[in-house]
């Protein structure tokens, strides 16, 4: 005899299930937002509902998993479990498969039209938009896109916290390519990130110390039919080879920065929220004072008919304990309403950890509460 449960309330169930399991759950979980409790409480109605022999998965290393289940839900389960000759850790872990494979993550783009760019942006250093930037493309490549990184700060910080060298000091860079100096192949700065974990879709644009020289040199060079057009000359004809660019800017203002803010305008035939600008700020004044002279740069550029989309901020490197000035700067940037707040995320050692590593955050941390935060940035703007 099934006992009857009710949904309102909920039991708490403490099993064993493999540490593998558990982890793919979790990511799974952020990467389609929904509460791990209610994916298991799926996943148990759904093996309520078979009457076939499911796979067995190998329990014997498994470890402690708690979670809430409506009441009288794993009396079911163990029922089933029983009469069919299954550990109870078993139905648990067979349920957790099936709620796995009835919710994959989201699909790859389809290769036809161009890439959608996502450009982190502001002028105030050390808010992380290295860290948004990589860690964006991260959860896009993760869910199935194809995504190209492009590091377009002299400082180098993305192209080093990944692993890589950056190009030589006058080598063929970035900054070559747009002032139209080689005809090499841009390909040639483009190196793929940690394929294992990321299936082959993540590539990175390295950059070059060079970029220091890119305010100048654009300022000075006649030839460039429109400045603000020179990433965008540069990086079109990748556009169609992947399904997100993203770009990681400098603390900066200046030519260079236009032409990376004008690369995030709306094009013809697109849609307002398709590409633009996700601006990592933190909850403090500075930071609201840099947003200001983000937000001049980009009217200017409106005189060149360029009308440029705020995806939303990520409040960065949020930590309540340090009081009422950050807390209240919060309720500031959520205030706004329009961008709104994609995300807070919390300052954690988790990221510097990934860094000091050279390594991806999401796969460093694939559990972490910053990789979660990174997925959901991703699930609002794309
Ligand atoms: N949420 C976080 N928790 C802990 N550390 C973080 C977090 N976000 C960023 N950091 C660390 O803070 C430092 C600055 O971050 P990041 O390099 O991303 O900032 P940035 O805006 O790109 O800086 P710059 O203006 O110099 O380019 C880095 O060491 C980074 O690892
Ligand atoms: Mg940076």
């Amino acid at each position: 005899m099934t006992a009857p449960y009710s949904p309102d309330d909920r039991e708490k169930v403490v099993t064993k299930v493999p540490s593998e399991l558990r982890q793919t759950l979790k990511v799974r979980c952020a990467q389609l937002g929904i509460d791990m409790k209610d994916a298991v409480t799926l996943g148990v109605e759904a093996r309520l509902a078979r009457t076939d022999v499911l796979p067995l998965i190998d329990t014997t290393r498994g470890t402690p998993f708690a979670t809430w289940l409506p009441t009288g839900l794993y009396g079911q389960l163990k029922e089933q479990c029983t009469a069919s000759g299954l550990a109870y850790n078993q139905g648990i872990a067979q349920s957790i498969q099936l709620w796995l494979d009835q919710n994959p993550v989201g699909q790859a783009r389809k290769s036809t039209g161009s890439a959608r760019r996502l450009i982190v942006a502001n002028q105030k250093g050390g808010v992380g938009k290295t860290t948004v930037a990589a860690g964006v493309a991260q959860a896009l490549a993760e869910r199935g896109d194809r995504v190209l990184l492009v590091d377009f700060d002299p400082q180098c910080h993305l192209t080093q916290q990944l692993g890589f060298e950056e190009l030589a000091y006058k080598a063929t860079s970035l900054t070559v390519h747009m002032l139209g100096e080689t005809s090499d192949d841009i390909h040639d700065l483009i190196v793929p990130v940690e394929p294992d974990a990321f299936g082959g879709r993540l590539h990175l644009l390295r950059g070059c110390t060079d970029a220091f020289l890119l305010d100048a040199k654009l300022a000075t060079t006649r030839h460039l039919r429109i400045r603000e057009a020179a990433l965008e000359r540069v990086l079109e004809p990748l556009e169609n080879e992947v399904d997100y660019i993203v770009v990681d800017c400098p603390p900066s203002l200046g030519y260079a920065m236009d032409a990376a803010l004008y690369y995030g305008r709306i094009r013809d035939g697109e849609s307002g929220q398709e590409s633009g600008l996700i601006i990592p700020v933190q909850a403090e004044d500075s930071s609201a004072n840099a947003y200001v002279l983000l937000n001049e740069q980009v009217e200017s550029l409106k005189e060149l008919g360029a009308l440029i989309p705020y995806l939303g901020f990520v409040v960065n490197l949020y930590d309540a304990r340090k009081g009422y000035v950050v807390t209240s700067s919060l309720e500031q940037w959520q205030s706004m309403g329009d961008p709104s707040v994609l995300v807070v995320v919390p300052e954690q050692k988790e990221q510097r950890e990934a860094v000091r590593m050279k390594q991806c955050l999401l796969s460093y941390a694939p559990t972490s509460d910053q990789a979660a935060a990174m997925r959901t940035i991703v699930r609002s703007i794309a």
